[in-house]
């Protein structure tokens, strides 16, 4: 048979497998589908989501990008970034979406917890302009919008927790000493470039604490960093040099035993291998320089 004829019956089968699977139906409990975002919908949680995203599902998915139709073709996973698949999906839709799979899409239950779930799903809303935070992640009206008047702002790093935690130091409206909850606050840290964003509009607990994990960054030589905490509104802000990590060290390459390192660490025998041969070297060229002065001397006569 021809090879022509073969690739169009593989083709032709592989096209109607992954009809096949398409035509499957999603399995979403109606549990699932009622579910509300556990997580907040912030910065933070949406870079983490990113995170996620880029390791579990942009080999197939590729990047997020807002387009308004799925521009991907089949058997290709669906740009998620497609506004009509935003739209028609709700937030326990997805979940249940990615939790079950289905066809080319492999469930997800057993490989993320639900908060990484909804962390991904954080993430690809990021995509839809329209979209109006559900569950966890939205402004709910019960929690009270703080009225008072933040004083000041107190850093610390708390190594057991291994997290930065900001006090707001606020006062109600009759002047009392007061938790404020749901306020914003950035936390950054100044690098000799400039200041370095780790946390944007985190809220306040209730305890009036802004709590940021630990972002893993490298302390000065004295074990030391800058970080600025401000509120969203930049009303407040306090910078302050806490104690974070261990001291860094340079670790020079001159330290380490090496062919190149300090000549107290050669053995003798190489070093001088290596000086008569480089010594040879120059011999040779000065030799050869020296011809080609003589031979331009006898040019004279
Ligand atoms: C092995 C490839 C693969 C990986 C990895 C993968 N997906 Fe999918 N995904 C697919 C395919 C293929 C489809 C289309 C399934 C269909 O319609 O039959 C799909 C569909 C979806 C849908 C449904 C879109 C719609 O039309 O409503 C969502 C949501 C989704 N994936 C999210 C994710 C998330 C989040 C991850 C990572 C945690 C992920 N996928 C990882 C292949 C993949």
């Amino acid at each position: 048979m021809h090879t022509i004829y073969k690739l169009v019956i593989y083709s032709s089968i592989s096209l109607l497998w992954v009809g096949s699977v398409q035509a499957q139906n999603w399995t979403i409990s109606e549990e699932e589908r009622a579910m509300k975002m556990t997580v907040e919908y912030t910065e933070a949680i949406q870079t983490e989501g990113k995170a996620i995203f880029e390791k579990s599902c942009k080999m197939c998915h590729g990047d997020l990008i807002v387009s308004p139709v799925n521009d991907r073709v089949l058997p290709i996973a669906p740009n998620l970034g497609a506004t009509s698949i935003q739209s028609a999906n709700s937030d326990g839709e997805f979940y249940g979406k990615i939790s079950n799979g289905k066809g080319g899409m492999p469930p997800f239950k057993a490989a993320l917890s639900p908060d990484d779930l909804w962390k991904v799903i954080a993430y690809l809303r990021t995509s839809y302009a329209a979209y109006v935070p559900q569950g966890a992640a939205a402004p709910s009206e019960a929690v009270a919008i703080f009225e008072g008047t933040i004083k000041s702002l107190t850093t610390t790093f708390d190594t057991a927790a291994k997290q930065f935690v900001v006090q707001l130091n606020a006062v109600d409206l009759a002047g009392n000493p007061t938790y404020a909850m749901n306020v914003k606050v950035d936390l950054l840290f100044k690098t000799s470039f400039g200041y370095l964003p780790v946390a944007k509009g985190v809220k306040s607990n209730s305890k009036g604490q802004v709590l940021i994990a630990d972002p893993n960054i490298q302390p000065d030589s004295t074990g030391h960093i800058i970080v600025k905490a401000q509120t969203a509104d930049l009303a407040v802000s306090e910078e302050k040099v806490i104690a974070y990590g261990s001291p860094w060290v340079w670790d020079s390459p001159l330290n380490h035993r090496s062919l190149w390192g300090t000549s107290a660490n050669t053995p003798i025998w190489l070093l001088a291998t290596y000086l008569s041969v480089v010594l040879g070297v120059w011999i040779t060229i000065f030799w050869a320089i020296l011809q080609l002065f003589r031979i331009w001397m006898l040019r004279e006569r």
